[in-house]
């Protein structure tokens, strides 16, 4: 079971994903949010994840889209926590979560000064994201800390500042930092290029 993101990470990610040959049929692929878009619209992350599938072997999974619709948003977040739980137990342990991290540290569609994610819900209605589109669901922090292994991955300058703050503020409020905080190595595995690390990352020094 294997929860994936939209945004870069999944477009960096999905294209060799999607190509191995993984006994596909009896993995289940959830979202760790989703916009409240229709699904054949460019910013739906189940529709990027099937386009990028498509014609792969990844096909063969167990897709479990959210239909989230602006209007209906509370009873979809609701509906696929429900769908999580028949798979994952509840409360869910999902044995994979990949995260892409936000500019602000958000992970997921848990924003930074959102209550969201200490609610015990599965799955929360968002509808005031910050980021384009602002309906959206997400898994909560809960339901994120709770999984077998986290992998988070951040990739490029702009999100220096909030690995920064995660990485060294002991009291950050990001949600990135709880994630981290909720996931203790070896659960959790950070992944950050050159420009996210910054000034965390020392080259090798030579023998
Ligand atoms: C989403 C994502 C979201 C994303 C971050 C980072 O649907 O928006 O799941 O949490 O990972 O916003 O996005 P980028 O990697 O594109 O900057």
């Amino acid at each position: 079971m294997l929860a994936l993101p939209g945004g870069s990470v999944a477009s960096a990610f999905l294209p060799t994903l999607a190509r191995r040959q993984l006994p596909w049929s009896s993995i289940h692929l959830f979202w760790v949010d989703e916009r409240a878009v229709a699904v054949t619209a460019t910013a739906s992350n189940v529709g990027l994840a099937r386009r990028i599938a498509a014609g792969t072997p990844m096909q063969a999974a167990l897709w479990h889209a959210a239909a989230a619709s602006p209007a209906v948003l509370d009873t979809a977040a609701l509906a696929y926590g429900r769908s999580l739980a028949a798979v994952a137990g509840e409360p869910p342990v999902v044995d994979v979560v990949l995260l892409g991290v936000g500019e602000d540290g958000h992970v997921a569609s848990i924003f930074p000064n959102s209550t969201r994610g200490t609610d015990g819900a599965i799955v929360a209605a968002v509808h005031d994201a910050p980021k384009d589109p602002p309906h959206r669901i997400s898994f909560t922090l809960s339901t994120i800390c709770a999984a077998r292994h986290v992998v988070v991955a951040a990739f490029g300058s702009s999100k220096h500042a909030a690995v920064l703050d995660a990485l060294t503020n002991p009291g950050s409020g990001l949600p990135l930092a709880a994630v981290l905080r909720g996931t203790p190595a070896p659960r959790s595995l950070l992944l950050l290029d050159e420009e996210a690390a910054g000034r965390l990352h020392r080259p090798p020094t030579s023998p």
